[in-house]
């Protein structure tokens, strides 16, 4: 069972990851982008980490909504959209709830990755934040309809969503900034499907806390 406390602890936790990662990111970003990536991103999870004590009693999907609407308002570029679209989603099927089962927690996984694809309108193989996240779907999907706890299903993501960063670097982008670049996007991480990874790292490790 994941709870409302979890879901506020995983939020800052990712917060304090992206601000860590943000020079990094901006790099990536700076290779096949405009290099706002990192900026931006923490820029908008500083102000989410600010927005949540308000959100502190409040259940699972009205938590992910706000965090959703603050990321639409402060993050701008394609990713706050695309990121803010993705826990708005999330949001939606957890409405009114102050547990998830796991089945329920992949689920709100799901909700968000489709909310990326439609708002991106943009499928896997394109050098996008997808990259890492359909693979670090579906493996905990089959992993937990096979009997694995969530924390070994989402091990198994992270590892899904590595492998999926390193994807990146041996394909074209055919969407956003990076698309203009064609064949010299080639050989280079892409910095959504990156800070993605660092979200679900986050995730992971807040949960084996717990
Ligand atoms: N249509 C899309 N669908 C899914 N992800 C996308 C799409 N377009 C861009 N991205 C992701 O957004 C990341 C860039 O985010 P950033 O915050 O730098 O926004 P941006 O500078 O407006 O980006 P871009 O110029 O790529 O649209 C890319 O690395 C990629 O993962
Ligand atoms: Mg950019």
């Amino acid at each position: 069972m994941i709870n409302t406390k979890n879901f506020l602890e995983i939020i800052s936790a990712i917060a304090k990851k992206i601000e860590a990662e943000k020079d990094f990111l901006t790099e990536l970003d700076n290779e096949i982008g405009d290099g706002d990536h990192g900026i931006n991103l923490a820029r908008g999870f500083k102000s989410v980490e600010e927005k949540l004590p308000t959100l502190a009693d409040k259940d699972i999907g009205a938590i992910l909504k706000g965090v959703g609407m603050q990321l639409v308002s402060t993050v701008g570029g394609a990713s706050g959209p695309l990121y803010g679209t993705a826990f708005m989603k999330a949001g939606n099927v957890c409405k009114g709830k102050t547990e998830l089962t796991d089945e329920e927690f992949v689920a709100a996984l799901d909700a968000a990755i489709n909310g990326i694809k439609m708002r991106g309108k943009a499928v896997e193989g394109e050098k996008t934040m997808l990259d890492a996240l359909c693979p670090a779907y579906k493996v905990p999907k089959d992993g937990i309809d096979g009997g694995k706890n969530l924390i070994d299903a989402l091990t198994d993501a992270v590892d899904a969503a590595v492998d999926g960063v390193e994807y990146t670097k041996t394909i074209i982008a055919t969407k956003g900034r990076a698309s203009y670049l064609k064949e010299r996007s080639l050989g280079h991480q892409d910095p959504g499907a990156t800070s993605s990874l660092y979200m679900l790292q986050t995730t992971l490790e807040v949960l084996r806390e717990a």
